[in-house]
Parts: structure tokens; sequence; C-alpha cells
């Protein structure tokens, strides 16, 4: 088993802002092709910041804590700042995850990132769906 932070164990066994919101603003939806599992976001925004950000998840110890992390990195932020939350900036938060469970810290961003494109198809602009990337990614 993986060595885990604190702050990880913290958002697993406590996940913040899980659930779902009625009548979303935007919702996105994210898989993982490494393990198969999902994330759900759902946002509702009010003057261009996330006003409310809520989720599920299907997926790993890990992934539980990424979403609970995500949530609260979203929340009260603008669009923009939430689209340049990269997956090093999530796994930071957490105190770091182990390295073979770093493919867990892309599914929240990415899914956040949906649900906010989501939230801009619904309002008649056009979107290019966009990968949540790390720039600095380092090599294995
Ligand atoms: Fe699937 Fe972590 S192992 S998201």
């Amino acid at each position: 088993m993986p060595v885990y932070s604190e702050k990880v164990m913290d958002h697993f066994m406590n996940p913040r802002n899980v659930g779902e919101i009625e009548n979303p603003d935007g919702v996105g939806e994210e898989g993982n092709p490494v393990c198969g599992d999902m994330m759900t976001f759902y946002i509702k925004v009010a003057d261009g910041r996330l006003a409310d950000v809520k989720y599920k998840t299907f997926g790993c110890g890990a992934a539980i804590a990424v979403a609970s992390i995500v949530s609260e990195m979203g929340k009260g932020k603008t669009l923009e700042e939430v689209r340049n939350i990269t997956p090093t900036m999530v796994a930071n938060e957490l105190g770091g995850l182990p390295k073979n469970k770093f493919h867990c810290s892309n599914l929240g961003a990415q899914a956040l990132n949906n649900a906010i494109d989501d939230y801009l198809r619904k309002q008649g602009k056009e979107v290019k769906s966009r990968e949540v990337t790390n720039h600095d990614e380092e090599e294995e």
C-alpha cells in the first residue's frame, strides 16, 4: 500500500463537499484510462466565480482525496483561476502523492475543467475541450 501524507488520509477519511448539486450550471465527467476510475463534478457559477462545487467519485483513496481538495481549491475562484489548476498543484496541496498514484491527481483538475466547459457551452460560448496538463511535467 502506498504511503500517503496526513492530508491525503484526512481528505480520504473526511471528504469535503461530496454530493450532487440540484440544477447545476455545469457538469463535468472524467475517466482515468490508467485504472478506469471515474469522477463527476457539479458547479454553480455566480459573478464569474465558482459559487458551489460538489462531486461524486468512484475511485481509489487518492482519487477521493484529490476530488475533495480540488473542490476546496476551486470554490470561490474565478473560472480563469480554476482553469490554471494543474495536477501538480493538486498533488502539492495534498502534501504530495506517491509516484504511482500521481495519475489520480489528473482526474480532479480535468473533471472540474470539463464542468466549466459544460457551463460555457450552455452559455452559448464556443469551447474547445482542453487537456489539463503540467507544463513542467518531468519525464518518468
Ligand atoms: Fe484510479 Fe487512483 S487508481 S484514480
